[in-house]
């Protein structure tokens, strides 16, 4: 789990610890299960996009859906981040942390005019806007606010991400963009709108993405757009290419994710298409930003045996962790008391009625006795965003480390939050 690039996690003596703080201490203060995120190796992530995208006008647009609790927008706004939202609720929170309403992209096929009206009114950087049907509408809305709404068009370039189906998006079965063949009509279209100023193009054709040729391709179509929208007196000055690189989920035989200069190199050169044509290039990594930073520690509960397996039932459980039952997602773990005591193969699982809750599967950990804690790696990305109430259980605490600081971000949800506006008929 620990990388070379940044020690977020290692041991320190025969404990494992978040930068300087020890896990069992976390545990012993907060409870389990917790999230806790090294302060450190976001700032790091971070700032390797902005060293990799150096020489090139880019903004760096953190995508909000990864893991949008105030502690960490904070941490992202303070580094002069812009955000790529998806909701009137991560608006909400990026404005509530501080974050600039300026650096905002809007993305999502499913935009409300409420939520349209109320991104205007924050004067948000541009709306990534996803269907011929939502150019129209945006621009009735703008014009009845008096305004005009900055827009890019997000066109589904047809490429292959090469990643999970569920999270590969730019192939034209998947909902989003405009098809690429109805682009230029569209742009055209949107361009005639009073109520629309034309800014850029958009894409994102995939997540946890392994390899850099998807974003070459991708980059290759939007360019060659840009070329004869500029020919045709469009002139766009935004690229937009959508969601980062993939991470390491420490499965052995998955292919490692590029390297930030590797990235930043396949941009570049695939962006010399556009010659002498000026480009500000707008990225929105989520996962390789907060990923790695992130462990879930739980302790377990109990373990148990049967004729063919072993089960190691902890404290956290797919409600918490939704990645591994939703892809079959590994990630990797470890005890956070070190041991040598020789691994067997067991499945992790959690206390919620379903079969499918399970955090890991025949996986090779050294014995965990009841009490013990365990590191779930590379959970800080879609970890506690995807989370929910299932089985009534209260969502974990998040913590943020900074050296030996620690601040719990969010608190563990309580009985009384999860009842809050039900009632009975009577
Ligand atoms: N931009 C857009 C428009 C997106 O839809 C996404 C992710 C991103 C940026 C960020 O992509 P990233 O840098 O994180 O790859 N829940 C899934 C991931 C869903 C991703 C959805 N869109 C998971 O746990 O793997």
């Amino acid at each position: 789990m620990t990388s070379a690039a940044f020690p977020a996690f290692a041991y320190q003596g025969d404990t494992l610890h978040c930068e300087g703080v020890s896990l069992v201490s976390l545990a012993e203060a907060v409870g389990t299960p917790t999230y806790v995120y090294s302060r450190g190796a976001i700032e790091a992530a971070y700032r390797a996009y902005d060293a990799a995208l150096a020489g090139i006008d880019h903004l760096i647009c953190y995508s909000v859906k990864a893991n949008s609790s105030l502690g960490i927008l904070d941490v992202l706004a303070r580094l002069g981040a812009g955000a790529d939202i998806v909701s009137g609720g991560e608006l909400h929170r990026w404005i509530a942390a501080g974050g600039d309403p300026a650096k905002v992209v809007f993305s999502g096929v499913g935009k409300t005019e409420a939520e349209m009206r109320d991104a205007l009114a924050a004067g948000i950087g541009a709306f990534n806007v996803e269907s011929t049907e939502e150019i129209e509408v945006l621009d009735q809305v703008a014009r009845a606010a008096g305004v005009r709404a900055r827009v890019a068009l997000r066109v589904n370039p047809d490429v292959d991400a090469q990643t999970h189906p569920y999270i590969s998006t730019g192939l034209t079965q998947n909902k989003f963009g405009i098809a690429a063949a109805a682009a230029r009509d569209a742009f055209r279209r949107a361009a005639d709108l009073p109520g629309l100023e034309v800014r850029g193009i958009d894409c994102h054709i995939g997540s946890q993405l392994t390899k850099t040729s998807p974003f070459s391709d991708a980059i290759a179509r939007l360019c060659e757009l840009i070329l004869t929208l500029a020919g045709e007196g469009i002139v766009l000055s935004d690229l937009d290419i959508g969601g980062g690189l993939g991470i390491d989920y420490g499965k052995d035989g998955d292919p490692p994710p590029p390297s930030h200069g590797e990235y930043g190199a396949a941009v570049k050169q695939a962006l010399a298409a556009l010659g002498d044509h000026p480009i500000r290039l707008l990225v929105e990594p989520g996962r390789s930003i907060v990923g790695p930073a992130g462990v879930l520690l739980t302790r377990v509960l109990y373990n148990k045996d049967n004729e063919v397996k072993h089960f190691t039932i902890v404290d956290a459980a797919m409600n918490d962790l939704m990645r591994p039952s939703f892809y079959g997602s590994h990630h990797p773990m470890r005890p956070v008391r070190a041991t040598s005591a020789a691994p067997r193969t067991t499945d992790v699982v959690g206390p919620i009625c379903e079969t499918g809750d399970f955090l890991a599967r025949d996986r090779a950990l050294p014995p965990l006795a009841r009490g013990e804690l365990l590191a779930i790696g590379a959970a800080g990305a879609y970890g506690f965003t995807m989370s929910s109430n299932y089985n009534t259980r209260p969502r974990a605490a998040e913590v943020l480390v900074a050296g030996e600081r620690w601040t719990v971000i969010r608190e563990r949800e309580t009985l009384e939050h999860l009842l809050r506006g039900e009632r009975t008929a009577g």
